[in-house]
């Protein structure tokens, strides 16, 4: 089915947000890894693979509407150095997505797109309650108990 191009064009730029955000969770994971943080390891590796979901499901969208999935456009990843670092990084990257899926999902309804629009409040609302709203728990016990005993309850 023939989509309307503003419509495409603002899919492949949330495309590159997805991008982004799976190759920031990818690299934060193996750092996790590594340190041998496996709990955030474990959980930061299930972000990898939602944010792969939600490319997948734009993908597969930007095809259906006949347009041309932009696979090499990626926005700006932020790699943090230490555990609050990348937790706030990653915070950020989701509150920069919500801002956007909320301005692609009110173009969706100027165009009358109602069945992308369905597919971005699904990812809205894994943005805000599921990823966003782990991230900002686990900055918040970081306040309250301090980094040391944070990270020793990730191991
Ligand atoms: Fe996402
Ligand atoms: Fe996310």
């Amino acid at each position: 089915m023939q989509g309307k191009k503003k419509v495409i064009d603002a899919l492949n730029k949330l495309l590159a947000g997805e991008l982004a955000a799976m190759d920031q969770y990818f690299i934060h994971s193996e750092m996790y890894d590594d340190w041998g943080l496996t709990k955030l390891y474990e959980r930061i590796a299930h972000e990898f693979d939602d944010e792969k979901g939600h490319a997948k499901a734009i993908i597969s969208r930007i095809l259906f509407l006949e347009g041309t999935p932009d696979l090499v456009t990626r926005d700006p990843i932020h790699v943090g150095k230490d555990v609050p670092e990348m937790l706030r990084n990653d915070l950020n990257t989701e509150y920069s997505v919500a801002k956007n899926l909320k301005a692609v999902i009110k173009l969706c309804e100027d165009e009358q797109d109602y069945q992308t629009r369905e597919m971005l409040r699904k990812q809205l609302e894994d943005t805000e309650e599921d990823h966003a709203y782990w991230l900002e728990k686990q900055l918040g016990l970081i306040d309250k108990i301090g980094l040391k005993n944070y990270q020793q309850s990730q191991m």
